[in-house]
């Protein structure tokens, strides 16, 4: 199979299988304990019905959307994930453009494989937004300043790591840290001669945010691969990057309707509702369970949600139920892994289409005609 011939995300992630040496595809794939949330995160999606009204004229549909004073061409955005230079060298910048191209805004992960400095020159057409982890209060507050220096006007700050996630499948295959080599990671890697060869010619990948810092720069790229954050980070320390923050604040990661009123009271300007992709507490609720609470309280800001989407019809279901938008997480990277900025922009297409087709099927012209009336009662 090749990227044009993939029909679907389904697809892309078998390619990414194939492409990519187990352990790495398992970081990319895989959840955090029993993956319950993981799954409940797709099941969620495929139990929302839809039940259409028809014989309305349809026959020009436009997805564009104006969000956050900005128009995308439909209610997506990449999602920031970390570690993307390990599916395709410098992906981070790859998937920016693709983004770019696509016309939707793309959050670069704190851990990033190319620098936000780099990202922001590399793809300067590109809405891009940044992910801020807090490894440390001082680290933070350095990053902030480097995001406003280059450029970034919005910051999207995640709260559902104060320690990683229990990932039984990384640790199982040495995809961990320090990695562990063994025969079985040796065999896997000289199994996947092509992503081998990609990663020689270009070197392993950095966490290129903290190349730069100072002295103690190798402790806290150690931190942030054992994703090991400043857990005392709290509602204080949020009302304070509010107040250095000058431009819109996002907060992602909100799992309870009391967090997503007390954000808004704050100032915060948007919410992500996640579970991360299943991939921190484990039996957590998905962030369709939570949406009709939080859009009710919203007042009209923006909630985003993620965690499963896969199809175009996602979109619509997410809708349906009061969101303002999606985050594409693994959707965009397995098309990464099978093919870099070429393949990050065949998933957007195949979603792009899909959604379109969706909306025709619905006889929806416009995204702002997606109502509740739209899901089987
Ligand atoms: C491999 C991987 C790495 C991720 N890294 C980050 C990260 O650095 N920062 C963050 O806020 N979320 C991270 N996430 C979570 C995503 O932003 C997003 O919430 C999640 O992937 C959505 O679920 P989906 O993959 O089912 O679309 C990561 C997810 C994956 C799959």
């Amino acid at each position: 199979m090749s990227l044009s011939s993939a029909l679907s995300i389904a697809d892309l992630r078998r390619l990414a299988q194939r492409r990519l040496p187990r352990m790495v595809f398992d970081y990319l794939d895989g959840g955090a304990e029993d993956e319950v949330s993981l799954r409940a995160n797709r099941a969620a999606f495929e139990a929302l019905r839809l039940q259409p009204r028809l014989l309305r004229d349809a026959s020009v549909r436009d997805p564009r959307v104006n969000l956050f004073g900005r128009e995308w061409a439909m209610p997506v955005a990449v999602a920031p994930v970390g570690l993307a230079g390990v599916f395709w060298p410098q992906g981070d910048l790859h998937t920016a453009r693709a983004a770019g191209r696509a016309g939707v805004p793309f959050i670069l992960s704190t851990a990033s494989s190319v620098s936000l400095e780099d990202v922001a020159r590399g793809a300067p057409d590109t809405e891009l937004w940044f992910q801020l982890y807090v490894i440390s209060r001082r680290i933070a507050d350095a990053l902030v300043e480097r995001a406003l220096a280059a450029g970034y006007r919005t910051l999207v700050l995640t709260i559902d790591v104060p320690v990683s996630g229990y990932r039984e499948r990384d640790l199982r295959n040495g995809f961990a840290q320090p990695f562990r080599v063994t025969p079985r990671t040796v065999l896997d890697v000289a199994r996947h001669p092509g992503w081998l060869w990609r990663m020689a010619r270009h070197g392993s990948p950095q966490l290129a945010n903290l190349a730069t810092v100072d002295a103690a720069d190798a402790e806290s790229q150690a931190a942030l691969l054992k994703r090991q954050m400043d857990a005392s980070f709290d509602w204080h320390a949020l009302a304070r990057l509010r107040e250095r923050w000058p431009h819109r604040l996002l907060v992602k990661g909100v799992l309870h309707p009391d967090d997503a009123r007390d954000a808004f009271a704050l100032g915060v300007d948007g919410l992500v509702l996640s579970n991360h992709g299943g991939r921190q507490l484990d039996g957590a609720l998905g962030a369709l369970d939570l949406l009709p609470r939080v859009a009710a309280l919203a007042g009209g800001r923006p909630v985003l949600v993620d965690g499963g989407v896969r199809r175009g019809v996602d979109v619509l279901r997410a809708l349906a139920l009061g969101a303002s938008g999606v985050l594409l997480g693994r959707a965009v990277q397995y098309g990464l892994a099978a093919g870099g900025e070429a393949g990050a922009g065949r998933a957007l297409a195949l979603l792009r289409e899909e959604l379109d087709r969706a909306m025709a099927l619905c006889a929806l012209r416009q995204i702002s005609e997606i109502g509740p009336d739209l899901l089987a009662p």
